[in-house]
């Protein structure tokens, strides 16, 4: 099988980062054209700095795109009380040294998906899809060409920024809107999944255990991130992000069900809710497989063994 072409668009963040060196670290099954980044965790200027810098930790020659520094509409919110000021805190990771690629992540997403066959890039974003939903506008032909999009975001039951709303879909819910509704076969990674992937204390343990430069930074930022991480009521910090490239690693960590999506995007308490009709009550035919089931301990099995080749 050759590898499957895809585009990280990220606000790293801990888990972002997390994300990024599991990606980085399975060259045999995923080529990474790009990474572009987000405002989101922390304002973009920090999230395109903080790509570089997991990028180079990992060894890696791969494309950083700065794209949008704030939501379609809404103002941006940051989530620092989680990520810490610089967004990456704990990773001990030095400054990046390599500038970022030249090309707003809108142009970059947009001209390597319409230069490769269709069906052939999978867009993977784990923070505000505001970049995602911009690329859909400026590009008609885009969601066409696209294989899918694996994303982390939303919730089925509770939010974890308020009652209602997942933290990616509140920052921009015009962008998630957008998303759902252009025809593209979406993987949902919700709240309701990520939280069953939890760092525990012994888990970390794995990870530091591994002893190279990334895991170091790896189990540095999880010690910060289960401190800070734990939202929305989990006991430990739940690690969103990777979650999408796991499943395109190993399919059978996770399961779930086609269901219909829709986004808040009027109601000033709800604004960024996901309405997923579980129980497909609406009518309204899928436009997304949402997870809600994980595999935690094999999860953890493939997050060590892949961080162990970097
Ligand atoms: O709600 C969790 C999501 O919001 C994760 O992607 C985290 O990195 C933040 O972006
Ligand atoms: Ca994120």
């Amino acid at each position: 099988m050759s590898a499957r072409a895809v585009i990280l668009d990220c606000d790293p963040g801990q888990d972002d980062a997390v994300a990024i060196f599991l990606a980085l670290a399975s060259p045999r099954e995923l080529e990474v054209l790009a990474i572009t980044t987000v405002a989101g965790n922390v304002p973009l200027a920090r999230t395109e700095a903080n790509a570089r810098r997991v990028v180079e930790a990992a060894g890696a020659d791969v494309p950083v795109h700065a794209g949008c520094h704030r939501p379609l509409l809404r103002p941006l919110e940051t989530a620092k009380q989680v990520h810490g000021e610089t967004g990456l805190d704990g990773s001990g990771l030095p400054p990046p040294e390599r500038p970022l690629a030249p090309g707003h992540a809108v142009d970059a997403i947009i001209e390597r998906v319409m230069a490769r066959p269709a069906g052939s890039v999978t867009l993977v974003p784990t923070g505000p899809l505001t970049n995602i939903a911009m690329a859909l506008l400026k590009e008609p032909e885009l969601a066409g060409r696209l294989e899918g999009i694996v994303l982390m975001g939303g919730a089925i039951g509770l939010g974890n920024v308020t009652p209602a709303a997942e933290f990616n879909f509140h920052v921009d819910p015009h962008a998630a809107e957008i998303v759902f509704a252009s025809g593209v076969p979406i993987t949902m990674f919700p709240l309701d999944v990520t939280h069953k992937v939890l760092v525990t204390p012994t888990r970390l343990e794995r990870i530091d255990a591994l002893a190279t430069p990334a895991a170091r930074a790896v189990a540095g930022m999880l010690d910060f991130y289960r401190r800070h991480g734990r939202t929305g009521g989990a006991e430990h910090g739940p690690l969103h992000d990777p979650c999408t490239i796991a499943w395109l690693l190993a399919p059978e960590l996770f399961s779930g069900r086609h269901c219909h999506v829709a986004i808040e995007t009027m109601s000033p308490l709800g604004m960024g809710r996901s309405y997923v009709d579980w129980w497909q009550s609406s009518g309204r035919p899928a436009n997304a497989l949402v997870m809600q089931e994980a595999d935690a301990e094999g999860f953890f099995d493939l997050l060590v063994e892949r961080l162990a080749r970097l």
